[in-house]
């Protein structure tokens, strides 16, 4: 699609590791919508990933931050509002990683260095963010910040582990920073909760494969991919979406709205003839 939905946007988008990476999408949907950007992940994953091959796509820079840390932060906001000649629209956080959850460790058996670590990476970071674009008042009136989450912020999956608790802060930091920044400068802020994925983060999560199929089976539109969940948050970053904050949005096929569906039935009367 190209309708120039961001013409003339200044944004910076962090999480584009390779090709499957939500952020990757956003960041090629972003630029054929006509906007200008900054690309931005933590130094080890400019080294391990393809950003470049994106940043050569997309006619972007690559500016290196950990988003766990303020000075990496404060200097991606400035050098971005000089690379891009004016304050920032539109800021994409999609970031996510459990150390515990790399470890093997159940959730009721954390190290609790790893839960910390995982907790600065994946919600207080996008406070971080934030702070950094506030300190610096980087952010252009009407501008829009999205986070992306997962909807066992609100319900149990048993596998998910302390990345549930990580994306319910996340979500209470959009509603928190969303007030505030509208109050200051009309930025609206709100975070997608997208349907299961294959990435690397996604892949990560333990059973992925039958979470997958459950939610696709459940969803009466099916799982949204990696694609739509990119055309989706452009709507957010356009003007269409001025007046819409603090909310936390499901991208997911109608799967957080089911109980039980014909198809996910099926399977069980199948089980049951056996
Ligand atoms: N894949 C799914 O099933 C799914 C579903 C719902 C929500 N999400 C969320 O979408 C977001 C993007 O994940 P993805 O699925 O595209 O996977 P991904 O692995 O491609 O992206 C995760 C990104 O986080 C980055 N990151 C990790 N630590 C960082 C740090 N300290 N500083 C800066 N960046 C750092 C990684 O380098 C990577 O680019 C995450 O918030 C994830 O939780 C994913």
């Amino acid at each position: 699609m190209n309708n120039n939905l961001l013409k003339g946007k200044r944004g910076i988008i962090f999480g584009a590791l390779d090709n499957k990476s939500i952020a990757w999408k956003v960041a090629l949907h972003a630029h054929s919508e006509g906007a200008k950007f900054v690309l931005t992940n933590a130094p080890i994953a400019l080294r391990m990933g393809s950003i470049d091959q994106l940043a050569e796509e997309t006619n972007s820079r690559v500016i290196a931050a950990d988003a766990t840390n303020m000075e990496d932060l404060n200097n991606l906001f400035a050098e971005s509002v000089k690379e891009l000649g004016g304050k920032i629209d539109f800021v994409l956080h999609s970031i996510g990683m459990s150390v515990n959850v790399r470890k093997g460790n159940q959730y009721y058996e954390q190290n609790y260095d790893y839960t910390m670590k995982g907790f600065d990476v994946s919600a207080l970071s996008f406070h971080k963010v934030m702070q950094a674009a506030w300190d610096l008042d980087a952010m252009n009136e009407w501008g829009s910040i999205v986070g992306l989450s997962y909807i066992a912020a609100q319900r149990v999956f048993h596998t998910y582990n302390d990345m549930a608790d990580n994306k319910a802060v996340l979500e209470s930091i959009a509603r928190s920073f969303g007030y505030h920044y509208g109050v200051r400068r009309n930025v609206r802020v709100n975070t997608i909760s997208q349907s299961p994925t294959e990435t690397t983060a996604g892949s990560g999560v333990k059973g992925f494969d039958i979470f997958y199929r459950f939610a696709d089976d459940l969803a009466p539109l099916g799982n949204a991919s990696a694609d739509e969940c990119a055309a989706y948050t452009i709507s957010l970053f356009s003007d269409y979406t001025k007046k819409v904050t603090m909310q936390n949005l499901f991208h997911d096929g109608g799967f957080s709205y089911m109980g039980m569906s014909e198809e996910t039935m099926s399977n069980y009367l199948n089980d049951s003839k056996k």
